[in-house]
């Protein structure tokens, strides 16, 4: 009983501050908010199509309140443009759940860091050092055994004549290229034997993954309303127990390589060895070298992932397509060899497709939220310090205004105009722009292409039997990150010589 009259005062004290800042600024225009709970539950769950609609009624810049916290989401190239380069600097700063604050160290990592000078510092290591295109190229043969071995284990399954006439889920397969390619570039380590069988510290790896899942997702709600989270305190003890599990993990895989660097005399190219090596040189604390290990594997693992499962669905749903892909590469790489990372460049259609798949079904189709640092104006509205500030990127990739027939599936746009996806052109940004800009963009873009170029030279892709390529469910699943909301199931059928399809295995 005693909580009725704390929550009106907590609604009062909502609507006055919603007045004064109407008064106070010029805020964009939105869907009316609630006391308390402003638009959360007129959000719907698939949240940049929910906010794509409220712009075709606002306008495309709207505001959003999450509680009492304005969110501010923009659905245009120009509008992109004045937050990801213009006000680059102000809108440069990162929304810290409490999950996110303690899992991050208070942005001690790279991807919840305020910008600032920590932020510059740990991304100059980014950029120089770990994402540098020597290190890219070094780590060229990770990439390449887990693509092949993806190959070997899809042609092992649908050659099996137990299998005989059945689908399979394409995303188990692709999941196991992310995995593998994540761990052993972040941690140097392959926690997979060639049987499929993962190790003890591969299981408490994945362990650790899915419990921060489910901790990032217990709070969703309350997080928003400030003057109500007493009611839901953070579980304190769960984050301690993680954070102390997570930190336990990395320090014995940092030892074994201290230790191995001491034996052979020489560091490799994992991020591991990289990081720990010019710790001294970047004063790099224990803690920024953990959270920038396990920000490789949160931000690089599904996304490469998600991108190629749709990208698959579009090609089994535009069979003209896929034959055209097919074509490029029987007449690039023949049928007596296979694909390599250096074919990119002789194989344009091929890149066209992942830029397609990646404009249409960007995985993070809000990027993350930028926070703004000042007060700032975008599109003639003012956005007051602390807004946080999202790119509906998904938005902007199809708005007729700027893509002719955009919802259509036809990678020969960019042999007609040449569309950079890399932050360079506002049109399509499915890895940000500006300073925060994805640093793993190219890393992405190898993965992504190499995956697509294998599984079309290798194989013929088909829907299930019994279903045609338009009634495969291209809908999205909720979540900050975007799953197909039904996994796909394919068909696939060899098309190259039995030899090869061996995964060509390298030990490093
Ligand atoms: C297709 C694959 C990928 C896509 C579409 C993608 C997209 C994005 C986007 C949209 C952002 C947010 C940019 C912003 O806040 O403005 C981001 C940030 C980030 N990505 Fe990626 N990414 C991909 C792969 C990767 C990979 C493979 C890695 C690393 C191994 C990676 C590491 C990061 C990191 C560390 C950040 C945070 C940057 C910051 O806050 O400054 N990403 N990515």
């Amino acid at each position: 009983m005693a909580l009725l009259p704390l929550l009106f005062t907590f609604a009062f004290i909502f609507l006055l501050y919603q007045l004064y800042q109407k008064l106070r600024f010029k805020l964009p225009p939105g869907p009316r908010p609630w006391p308390v709970v402003g638009n959360l539950y007129d959000i719907k769950p698939v949240r940049f199509r929910c906010f794509a609609d409220w712009a075709q009624t606002y306008g495309p810049i709207i505001s959003v309140w999450f509680g009492s916290t304005l969110n501010v989401i923009v659905s245009n190239s120009e509008l992109a443009k004045e937050v990801l380069k213009e006000h680059d600097q102000q809108l440069a700063d990162r929304h810290r759940s409490r999950s996110a604050a303690k899992f991050s160290r208070e942005g001690q990592d790279l991807i919840w860091a305020d910008y600032g000078p920590h932020y510059v510092k740990v991304r100059k290591v980014c950029t120089l050092e770990l994402f540098s295109p020597k290190r890219l190229e070094a780590l060229r043969p990770i990439r390449e055994d887990e693509v092949t071995a993806m190959v070997e284990s899809i042609f092992k399954d649908c050659t099996n004549p137990d299998n005989m006439g059945k689908s399979f889920l394409v995303k188990k397969y692709l999941g196991a290229v992310a995995f593998n390619n994540i761990t052993r570039l972040a941690f140097g380590k392959r926690f997979v034997n060639s049987e499929g069988v993962i190790d003890e510290q591969g299981q408490e790896f994945k362990a650790i993954v899915a419990n921060g899942l489910k901790l990032g997702a217990s709070l969703a709600m309350a997080e928003h309303i400030p003057w109500l989270r007493w009611l839901f305190p953070l579980e304190e003890e769960a984050f301690a127990k993680h954070g102390a599990r997570r930190d336990c993990l990395t320090r014995a895989i940092m030892e074994e390589h201290t230790l191995a660097r001491q034996k052979s005399g020489g560091a490799k190219q994992h991020f591991v060895d990289a990081l720990l090596t010019l710790q001294d040189k970047y004063d790099l604390s224990e803690d920024t070298i953990i959270g920038l290990l396990w920000d490789m594997i949160t931000a690089g693992m599904d996304t490469t992932a998600i991108s190629v499962e749709w990208a698959m669905a579009e090609l089994i749903k535009n069979p003209r397509v896929q034959q055209k892909a097919q074509e490029e590469l029987d007449q690039v790489i023949g049928l007596k060899r296979v694909l390599t990372e250096t074919d990119f460049s002789n194989l344009p259609y091929l890149q066209c497709v992942a830029k397609e798949a990646l404009r249409l079904h960007p995985p993070t189709p809000l990027m993350l939220p930028h926070r703004a640092n000042a007060n700032v104006k975008i599109g003639g509205y003012d956005i007051p310090k602390g807004s946080n500030v999202h790119v509906n990127v998904w938005a902007v990739a199809r708005d007729p205004a700027v893509w002719k027939n955009p919802s259509e599936f036809r990678p020969e746009r960019y042999l007609e105009e040449d569309v950079d996806m890399k932050g360079h052109d506002f049109r399509l940004l499915p890895f940000g722009a500006g300073r925060r800009v994805c640093p793993g963009a190219q890393l992405g873009i190898n993965l992504v292409t190499s995956m697509l170029g294998h599984l079309l030279h290798h194989f013929y892709w088909a829907p299930p039997s019994g279903l045609s390529p338009e009634e495969i469910d291209m809908a999205e699943n909720p979540g900050l990150v975007t799953y197909m909301r039904t996994p796909l199931q394919a068909m696939p059928r060899p098309r190259l010589p039995a030899q090869l399809y061996k995964r060509v295995a390298v030990d490093m």
